[in-house]
């Protein structure tokens, strides 16, 4: 039977960094709804203008635009063995979607580890970040810098800074998650899902954590 794993915490915490991670030592596929919608803002799809219009402001893209645009990337064929979701579901409304899609492939959300960091953390994290233009390979100035300042160690493509990751926009992106994605927390918790990760420590400590975790 498929695994589902759904990463829950606040921007630029570490989720991206921990999937991909996760992905390499799991046969699962990583999906990042936030990466999904850069790749379209990239080739300029009727979808990436949309999403950029509420990404630029730290607001959430409407729910149902971004429920299809998951629905159909788990409808391929790669995500057959399961799938960890990064960015996706962040409010109530994406998560009753998503328990009805899985439940329609015969699986369901199997556990929510819960990654924490006070916000002075993720203001630095956010404020270090280097992405990579061609891949989305991401780095930190100060805690995962790469090899040559501006190029990214994996292809050599452009590294930049993401245009959500300015300082007021990020205040917001805090704020939204506070007030719209926090009650998955509790929904979670209730179904009795939720593992709790604190995302503060080095990033080895943290995926070590949340390997042991995931085992138990
Ligand atoms: P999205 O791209 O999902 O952004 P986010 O959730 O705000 O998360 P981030 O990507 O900022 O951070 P992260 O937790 O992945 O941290 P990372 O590993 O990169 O969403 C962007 C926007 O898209 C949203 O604002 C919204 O508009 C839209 N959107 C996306 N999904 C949506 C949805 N479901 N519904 C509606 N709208 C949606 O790490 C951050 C930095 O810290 C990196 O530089 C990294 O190298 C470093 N780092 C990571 N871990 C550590 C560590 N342990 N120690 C030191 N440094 C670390």
């Amino acid at each position: 039977m498929a695994t589902y794993i759904v990463l829950l915490g606040p921007p630029g915490v570490g989720k991206g960094t921990q999937a991909v991670v996760l992905a390499q030592a799991t046969s699962l596929v990583h999906i990042s709804s936030g990466d999904l919608f850069r790749v379209n803002i990239k080739n300029q799809t009727e979808l990436g203008k949309l999403a950029k219009s509420y990404m630029d402001k730290g607001e959430l893209v409407p729910d149902d635009v971004t429920i299809a645009m998951i629905r159909d990337r788990i409808s391929q064929p790669d995500c057959k063995a399961g799938v960890i979701f990064d960015g996706f579901p962040r409010t109530p409304k994406q998560a009753q979607a998503l328990e009805k899609m899985l439940g329609e492939l015969g699986g369901h959300v199997d556990v929510v580890p819960y990654i924490t960091a006070d916000e002075q953390v993720l203001i630095e994290r956010t404020g270090g970040r280097w992405s990579c233009r061609a891949q989305g390979h991401v780095y930190h100035e100060k805690f995962n810098p790469p090899k040559e300042a501006g190029v990214c160690d994996v292809d050599g493509s452009v590294l930049y800074q993401r245009d959500d990751d300015k300082k007021e926009t990020v205040a917001n992106r805090i704020h939204v998650y506070f007030e719209q994605t926090m009650p998955l927390v509790d929904y979670y918790h209730k179904a009795g899902k939720l593992i709790e990760i604190d995302g503060a420590k080095s990033m080895e400590q943290v995926t070590s954590d949340l390997l042991a975790a995931l085992k138990k």
